[in-house]
């Protein structure tokens, strides 16, 4: 992408930064983003309703972004940050080739950042199953390794979205789940651990405790990171109101409690917006 052109004079323009998951999980890549460019506004949208998108084919996953990015282009926004790494895996090509605005997925700034963290060459990657078996981590590490012999060790944790939803961040049974995924990444060697999905930060501490020695990366932290610099923002420490205006495919009770675990803050009820309203915004584009 040629960023410089597409991104400038961004920083001054008053359009929010929209962004997408598959469900709540892409709050935890918000949080980063209103942390690191709290003067900007938001528009989330959530699709609740159709989450996971981790356990779904490729042209699914592709059809579901799309209607989600068409929501959020018709609330006029500048960016869009897909904050899903299964979207990211899948659907990023696509988002980009038909969005106006410029797009950035949770993948390559992550993958990016683990290489120069890296001191063993032993990375360690855990997603969704379809994160996981795109191989879009493995290759673009390989793409960021500057010649390097980097080895990827890649593990699917499908049971750790349902977990982190209950709540179990770090109960007797998510912390043994934890060790029989972690298991081939320990005996590999690993020194770098990619949370390749927005669940997982809420696992951290745990995972930590596991891998003590591990250095773990936060896929959102380092999207929010690529969104700082493409807007070319500096770092104010004024505070500010999040604004945040967030939209859900569907909404049940245990939602506001489960947001504000992974925005780290209050946030107000959202509005429900159709799937039918989705799927017709796309057609219309
Ligand atoms: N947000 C998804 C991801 O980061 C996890 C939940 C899902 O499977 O939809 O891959």
């Amino acid at each position: 992408m040629e960023r410089d052109s597409i991104f400038a004079d961004m920083l001054f323009d008053s359009r929010p930064i929209g962004v997408f998951d598959s469900g709540i999980g892409g709050l935890s890549v918000l949080k980063h983003l209103v942390r690191l460019l709290p003067q900007e506004r938001f528009v989330y949208l959530g699709d609740t309703a159709r989450v996971p998108y981790g356990n779904r084919s490729a042209e699914t996953v592709r059809l579901y972004s799309s209607q989600c990015a068409s929501f959020l282009l018709t609330h006029d926004v500048k960016m869009i940050v897909v904050a899903c790494n299964t979207a990211s895996a899948l659907a990023l090509d696509t988002l980009r080739a038909t969005c106006s605005v410029p797009v950035i997925g949770v993948i390559e700034p992550a993958a990016r950042r683990s290489t120069s963290e890296t001191v063993n060459g032993h990375i360690g990657v855990i997603g969704t199953r379809a994160t996981i078996s795109s191989d879009s981590y493995a290759q673009s590490i390989e793409a960021h390794s500057d010649g390097r012999s980097l080895f990827v060790h890649s593990q699917p944790c499908p049971l750790f979205v349902p977990l982190v939803e209950e709540g179990w961040l770090d109960s007797p049974a998510t912390r043994l789940i934890a060790e029989e995924y972690l298991r081939p990444l320990i005996a590999n060697g690993i020194d770098t651990l990619v949370l390749g999905c927005t669940h997982y930060p809420l696992l951290g501490p745990m995972l930590s405790s596991l891998l003590p020695l591990v250095k773990l990366i936060d896929c959102g932290e380092c999207a929010a990171h690529d969104a700082f610099d493409a807007l070319g923002a500096v770092h104010q420490d004024v505070l500010h109101t999040p604004q945040i205006s967030l939209y859900v495919t569907d909404h049940t009770p245990a939602f506001t409690l489960m947001a504000r675990q992974f925005l780290g803050m209050p946030i107000d009820e959202p509005v429900r917006v159709s799937i039918d309203n989705l799927a017709r915004r796309t057609s219309e584009r």
